[in-house]
């Protein structure tokens, strides 16, 4: 969508992935605060974003939407207030149907009043969620929020939550900000690698403006080990997915917040270049040995090796696999030992890769047929 944002994906904070219902003012504040004393803020995570449950069941008499009384008793602007003074930016969510998907009212129908009231409260993005949806096309009740916003004046992210019905990648480049290509994500291994076979699908729609979303990380929430997080946020970055982190950011522990916070594989996920990195090999003799791969600006491709076995394995390609000059010598960096392996790789690179986990490089310079791949 080409409303000035999301040049590069979007990176921010989300409720719904550990908090569900569980939500109130106070623990927006402590989160908007636990991104700045982390350090994470200035890494580029600057959404706060509330997802479902902030709203009261019912409209008031005006029709309009009203924070819940009991968990939003100081209402939404003043969360606002107090995010922007953190240089943090407030996201919030409703749903394009009769019901969100926790049953709050939803915003089908009331457009325009809703998009003017998350305005008035000084909101930065709207999640849009795809409950209650009274069986009508998603290509017929995203565009309307799209133009309330659009409306209001001030620049909202638009970030479409319709579960990839309909193949949102091949009509909602003019709609969204980004769209979800999946449903639901859990934090298993299982869901976590279905996701990014089905995001990878979608990767040459992705672009400045406008990107697949295979939905928020899991990272630190339990249900995976440390290399399978790992793996999560590499391949979540190299696919250039927003960097939505969805665990309690006040409470992580030392192994998560070097995962979230690591400078290298964020600057992939950021990139100026945004193009989408995709599986270039892990069929046939691959088999559960991935290599991923995607061009960075300034004639660099990041290379990942996931290994997707039971055990370790060792994964080694051809540079030409990945696009890369067969005779032409390269520097690669390991993004996640934070050094420069060797600064003449020639003609073949591989590594030894534990179970579930991720290794992941840049080469430099790469040729710029890379763009191509
Ligand atoms: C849907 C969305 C989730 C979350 C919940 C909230 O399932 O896909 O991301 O927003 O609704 O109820
Ligand atoms: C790992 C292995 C090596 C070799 C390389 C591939 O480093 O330990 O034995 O197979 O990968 O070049």
């Amino acid at each position: 969508l080409n409303n000035g944002l999301a040049l590069t994906p979007q990176m921010g904070w989300n409720s719904w992935n550990f908090f569900a219902c569980n939500i109130n003012e106070t623990l927006i504040h402590e989160t908007a605060d636990a991104l700045v004393s982390t350090g994470l803020a200035e890494l580029g995570y600057n959404y706060v974003n509330i997802d479902d449950c902030w709203s009261y069941v019912k409209r008031g008499n005006k029709e309009q939407l009203l924070p819940d009384p009991k968990s939003f008793p100081s209402g939404i602007k003043a969360i606002a207030d107090y995010v922007h003074g953190k240089d943090l930016k407030l996201g919030i969510y409703s749903d394009a149907g009769k019901f969100t998907c926790q049953v709050r009212p939803g915003s089908l129908y009331h457009e325009n009043d809703d998009a003017a009231l998350f305005a008035s409260w000084g909101v930065d993005y709207l999640k849009y969620d795809n409950c209650y949806n009274l069986g009508i096309k998603p290509q017929k009740r995203y565009p309307p929020m799209r133009d309330a916003l659009n409306s209001t004046g001030r620049q909202i992210f638009y970030s479409l939550c319709e579960w990839g019905e309909d193949d949102p990648a091949l009509w909602a480049g003019k709609v969204g900000n980004s769209w979800r290509t999946t449903d639901d994500i859990t934090d298993t291994w299982k869901s976590m690698t279905d996701i990014a076979d089905k995001n990878n699908k979608w990767a040459s729609y992705a672009g400045p403006g406008g990107w697949n979303d295979p939905d928020m990380l899991e990272v630190g929430n339990g249900g995976m080990t440390f290399a399978e997080y790992r793996s999560h946020f590499s391949i979540w970055a190299i696919m250039k997915a927003p960097l939505l982190i969805g665990c309690d950011v006040r409470n992580m522990s030392s192994e998560t917040l070097e995962i979230l916070s690591n400078k290298e594989v964020i600057q992939v996920n950021q990139d100026p270049l945004g193009v989408q990195g995709r599986r270039i090999l892990g069929e046939g003799k691959y088999g559960c040995r991935e290599v991923w791969a995607g061009p960075l600006s300034g004639n660099r491709l990041a290379v990942a090796l996931w290994n997707r076995c039971s055990e370790t394995a060792n994964i080694t390609l051809k540079l030409p696999a990945v696009g890369l000059d067969g005779s032409a010598s390269y520097s690669v960096r390991d993004l996640w030992k934070h050094e420069t392996l060797s600064e003449n790789v020639v003609g073949t690179f591989g590594a030894q890769v534990d179970m579930h986990d991720t290794k992941m490089y840049i080469f430099s310079p790469a040729v710029s047929a890379v763009a191509s791949i």
